[in-house]
């Protein structure tokens, strides 16, 4: 390939690269936000779009001055060296300059600060409908969330319709930072270790809402991704107890779920290009002991993923390693 057509076709690809991957998780083509199903979205978009008036009328304007300038002043046959005509000063053409874009930002700071309380402000516990809390811990390279009767979950979050939550937000003190993000469930809030950090939403509709964590963590940042499934109340609640039972006696999916949000985005079975060496065969998935020391205090490259797990977590985890994987391998 000729270098010229190299160094035009290099950055043209990466121009369109960026702009093919922003529509991907966004609506209308990229320009829009994800529709929001609960008000602090809702908020949230309604200042995305407010804003969004003024920089589409600014940019029109600009652009369309800038075509008029091009072809109304361009040169025709004058010589180069005529000079064009001299102007000084236009008091009223300065003046429009000069306000339009003070009140063009006193516009958009005014309605975003109107709008903000309502993005920002958790509701209260006593709110009409009460109030559900979930711990949200960010890991490399998973969500753990526990919820107030000791549930835990990875990296897919039940919550119930019509409710408000609140998410408390952090990272174990030997993690990174990471950032929870559901768009469609309002603002994003980072995790980092030692501040608790709170993010609320309310669901309006019952559905799986997908994140990604937004801060740039690792090496495995691009596969810790979130989801929260919202359940009708009623259903939502009978789930609650039922995964506390199951979860006291050992015959809930958590293991699973841990093995899937912990272990297998680095450790794959198949050897399917994952970073960490494969599990298949490993001796160690029957031991227990040996699991738990790996886990608790991580192995060469791979972080302690595991260090400040409950039994709870730990014994679901080093079962279903024992049971599922060593056993259907
Ligand atoms: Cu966690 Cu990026």
């Amino acid at each position: 390939m000729p270098e010229a057509v190299r160094r035009t076709l290099a950055p043209a690809l990466v121009v369109s690269a960026l702009l093919l991957a922003t529509p991907a998780l966004a609506g209308n083509g990229g320009f829009a936000p994800v529709e929001g199903v609960s008000p602090n979205a809702d908020r949230i978009n309604d200042a995305y779009n407010w804003v969004a008036i003024f920089t589409g009328a600014v940019f029109l304007l600009v652009q369309i001055s800038l075509i008029w300038f091009i072809i109304r002043y361009r040169r025709r046959r004058r010589a180069r060296t005529v000079e064009g005509a001299q102007i000084h000063g236009n008091t009223k053409l300065e003046l429009a300059w000069t306000l339009a874009p003070v009140l063009i930002l006193v516009a958009i700071g005014s309605y975003v600060f109107y709008k903000l309380p309502g993005i920002e402000n958790v509701p209260s516990a006593n709110a009409a409908g009460g109030r559900l809390d979930v711990q949200v811990d960010g890991y490399r390279y998973y969500w753990n969330y526990e919820y107030p009767n000791g549930v835990i979950a990875v990296d897919t979050l039940r919550a119930p319709l019509d409710q408000n939550v609140r998410l408390q937000i952090a990272a174990p003190d030997f993690e990174v930072i990471h950032s929870w993000w559901i768009p469609a469930l309002g603002g994003k809030r980072d995790a980092i270790p030692g501040i608790t950090n709170e993010l609320w939403f309310r669901a309006r509709l019952p559905g799986t809402y997908r994140g990604q964590c937004a801060e740039f963590c690792g090496i495995q940042h691009a596969r810790m991704e979130a989801a929260v499934e919202v359940l009708p109340r009623e259903e939502f609640d009978t789930w609650l107890e039922d995964e506390d039972r199951a979860q006291r006696n050992g015959t809930s999916d958590l293991g699973e779920q841990t093995y899937a949000g912990a272990c297998a985005k680095c450790h794959g079975l198949e050897g399917e290009g994952d970073i960490g060496p494969t599990l298949r065969g490993n001796g160690l998935l029957g031991d227990p002991e040996a699991v738990e020391e790996v886990v608790r205090n991580g192995l060469g490259k791979m972080p302690p993923v595991g260090k400040d797990w409950g039994d709870r977590q730990m014994d679901a985890l080093t079962e279903y390693l024992e049971e599922e994987v060593q056993g259907g391998s």
